[in-house]
């Protein structure tokens, strides 16, 4: 109790020091407020973090992450007497961060059954980004795309994550991008997955992106590899990222648990077998264990989960800013 009263006043008191008109929230900070903090330091391109915004979400964060340094010291500044008075002077609003309720109207609309389809969602919006001209990304332009013939059966996420958006907009309005990014976020957690926590702030594009940039399910494991180099990431990067097909209905393991089974299949039928069966997997899943720098990270994943996750959390991040424009940067 003492030490959580002791943070509420140290972030009244700092709310109150800060123009309050334009930080409404008063908040207790609580344990589900850190990982935004911690993923929006550690996310953002150097040049972006270093940089303040004037208005909306980005300044709510970015004044969090300002409150919770300085809730270690400040108490030790302030008079204990003062700073409660403060406190409860100030201390009337609930912790209404956007996140929060993003978070929550995904949760509504994302079962089990559904994450996959938004999780793959995620990767046809941000998987079209080109490092060498800057195009495509993150950027919410999937939406215009529905009708390419790579993007079929993403109406079905989309209509949902249209149901999550109207809510969250009636509160604060949030673009696509940021609205799906989130989204895949929850699909992997609800389906017992890493939680990740994403940054907001991405601004939408008002058109399609280029079309053809997603990689061909036919690509062998240099293909792939090339594909993703041309969006920033590496083969450590795409063999975790394909791990997200542990989810859905290509034979590795429960169609709804993420998990490391993809791996363990792959490394199953491809090594101890000798071949996999057609019936597993796409082809660019069967084309992995066939590079030898590749099967290097599927036995690792295979091996141990945790640094499946870890490493998916890390490759989902860079995935979900690719490409990003960041409002007020
Ligand atoms: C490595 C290159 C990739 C290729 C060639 C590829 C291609 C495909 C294809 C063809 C499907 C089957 C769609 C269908 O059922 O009709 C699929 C499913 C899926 N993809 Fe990928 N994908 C790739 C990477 C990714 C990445 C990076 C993610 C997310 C991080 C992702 C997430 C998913 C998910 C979750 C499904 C299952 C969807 C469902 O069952 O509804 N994929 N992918």
């Amino acid at each position: 109790m003492a030490s959580s009263s002791t943070t509420s006043t140290a972030v009244s008191l700092l709310c109150s020091a800060t123009s309050s008109s334009r930080f409404p929230f008063s908040t207790t900070l609580p344990a589900k407020s850190s990982s935004t903090l911690y993923f929006r330091a550690n996310s953002l391109p150097a040049t972006h973090a270093a940089s303040s915004s004037s208005s909306g979400k980005d300044e709510i964060l970015g004044r969090r992450g300002l409150v919770f340094t300085l809730t270690a010291t400040l108490p030790l500044l302030l008079p204990f007497s003062e700073s409660m008075e403060a406190f409860t002077a100030k201390a009337v609003e609930p912790d209404t961060s956007i996140y929060e309720v993003m978070k929550e109207e995904i949760r509504k609309v994302v079962s089990k059954g559904k994450a996959a389809g938004v999780l793959r969602f995620v990767f046809h919006d941000a998987g079209t980004f080109q490092l060498d001209d800057n195009s495509g990304g993150m950027n919410g332009s999937v939406i215009y795309e529905l009708d390419r013939p790579e993007n079929k059966g993403l109406k079905t996420p989309f209509k949902i994550l249209e149901i999550a958006k109207t809510e969250v907009d009636a509160v604060q309005p949030v673009s696509w991008a940021d609205m799906i990014a989130v989204a895949g976020a929850e699909a992997v957690s609800v389906c017992g997955g890493p939680t990740i926590p994403v940054a907001l702030g991405r601004l939408d594009s008002k058109e399609p992106d280029p079309e053809g940039k997603l990689p061909e399910e036919t690509l062998d494991a240099y293909g792939l590899k090339q594909s993703f180099r041309a969006k920033g990431l590496s083969t450590q990067e795409l063999v975790a990222l394909s791990g997200a097909h542990t989810l859905g209905n290509k034979g590795f393991g429960s169609p709804t648990v993420f998990d490391n089974s993809y791996f363990k299949v792959l490394l199953e039928e491809s090594v101890s077998s000798g071949s996999m069966s057609s019936m597993t997997g796409l082809p660019s899943d069967r084309a992995l264990p066939k590079d030898d720098e590749c099967l290097r990270w599927i036995k690792k994943y295979a091996d141990n989960e945790n640094s499946f996750f870890e490493d998916f959390q890390n490759a989902y991040i860079k995935l979900v800013n690719s490409g990003a424009r960041w409002k007020s940067l």
